[in-house]
């Protein structure tokens, strides 16, 4: 018999976490390497937070919890959603879990049956896709250009739901393209919803507080009100409050859901780490005033990779609107060979031979669904960045 399940062979693994390994690798073997790979801020967890957790473990708050959270945690959650995006969610409706990553899997293992499909938009997250197969389900890509400055249009979303789409997966800002959707632009995507009542919504709010330029974040709950009872409106404090580490994300929606959720969580991993849960209280409820300033900084860093960037024949690179990524295109290289001998077929041809001839690294887009692009991510210094940019500009100017 074969060990392995059959539905392994339906999923890869993480194309980003490979990336981040072989730059790793070749640190570790003495190589001069800049990683643009890490889906992470690079600042600490403010102090009050990690405070809480301090306090946590001095009362000895550290013992199971109930399975999908504490109580004093989803009432800090309730009142999130309802100060940041006009929300009403009872704690009954709240669900947290180990990262918005178990989240986001709970509720497709919860819902999923063979045949049915999810609409994600491409570029997307890397484990959107693989977590729909691992759940029994079928991705169906929809694409969302460059031209399109990598939004999804209504016309793309309606032309991928079938009567068998049960989940469309909507993330903004976005990781990979930090491209964050205005109201208007929502709007057009949640009237095609509303004409497809079997289409439940999956909303990633990941990059909610990093979005800049005065950009409005707005969610599908929020946009259309007649949406809320078939939408789960996920988000976490991994990216705002640098707690990539602490592994808190969290999500609302109907109470058959999250119930279902629930099921899931106390059959595999039981409640998210205890500590981590009260540190989540004080994120939620403490200050937020250290949101504003690191914004102005990632803000600073990504005029700078966006310029650096587009100085670059054959690069073109759309400013974003928020998160920590930008996205690339460099269809004006492809076909061309670089000056350690690579031929640049497609984009992982290109990171690949960045990443050997310069130390470079970068996540190619194939990885995220749409070619040919890389994903660059700023949450570094800016020293790094520049030089990382330089060195860029140098191997594509190698590039005949
Ligand atoms: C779009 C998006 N969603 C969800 C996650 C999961 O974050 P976490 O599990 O740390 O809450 C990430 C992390 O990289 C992400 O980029």
């Amino acid at each position: 018999m074969e060990l392995l399940s059959a539905t392994l062979d339906r999923v890869k693994p993480s194309p980003t976490i490979a990336v981040t390994t072989k730059a790793a690798e070749l640190k570790a073997a003495g190589r001069d390497i800049i990683g643009l790979g890490a889906g992470e801020p690079d600042f600490d967890t403010p102090q009050n937070i990690k405070d809480a957790a301090v306090a946590a473990i001095a009362s000895g708050k550290t013992k199971y919890t109930p399975v999908d959270g504490i109580p004093e945690l989803k009432q800090a959650i309730c009142e999130k959603f309802k100060r940041d995006n006009g929300l009403d969610y009872k704690p009954s409706q709240v669900s947290v879990g180990t990262g918005g990553k178990q989240i986001l899997y709970n509720a497709l293992m919860a819902t999923m049956n063979p045949g049915e499909e999810v609409v994600i938009p491409a570029p997307y997250w890397v484990s959107y896709p693989d977590m729909v197969l691992l759940a029994g389900g079928e991705p169906v890509i929809a694409p969302a250009t460059l031209e399109d400055d990598f939004k999804l249009t209504p016309a793309a979303l309606e032309a991928a739901i079938t009567p068998k789409t049960k989940w469309f997966i909507f993330n903004s800002p976005s990781n990979p393209t930090g491209a964050g959707y205005s109201r208007d632009e929502l709007k057009g995507l949640t009237d095609v919803l509303l004409r497809h009542p079997h289409v439940w919504v999956m909303s990633d709010d990941m990059y909610e507080h990093l979005a800049y330029d005065g950009f409005e974040f707005c969610t599908p709950a929020q946009v259309e009100p007649a949406l809320y009872d078939r939408t789960l409106t996920v988000n976490g404090v991994s990216k705002a409050y640098a707690m990539t580490g602490w592994r808190i994300g969290y999500a609302a929606g109907p109470e058959k859901l999250i119930g279902a959720m629930r099921k899931i969580q106390s059959q595999s991993t039981s409640n998210p780490c205890t500590i981590s849960q009260w540190a989540a209280v004080e994120a939620l409820n403490g200050t937020q005033d250290y949101i504003a300033p690191n914004n102005e900084m990632f803000v600073r860093r990504r005029n700078l990779v966006v310029s650096m960037l587009n100085a670059i024949d054959g690069v073109t690179c759309p400013v974003p609107e928020g998160a920590f990524y930008v996205y690339p295109s460099i269809a004006g290289l492809i076909g061309k060979t670089s000056a350690g001998g690579a031929r640049i077929e497609n984009d992982e041809a290109f990171a690949t031979a960045l990443l050997e001839e310069t130390g470079v690294a970068v996540v190619f887009g194939a990885a995220f669904g749409l070619s040919p692009n890389f994903r660059v991510s700023y949450a570094t210094s800016d020293a790094a960045l520049k030089e990382a940019c330089g060195r860029i500009q140098t191997f594509c100017a190698g590039c005949v």
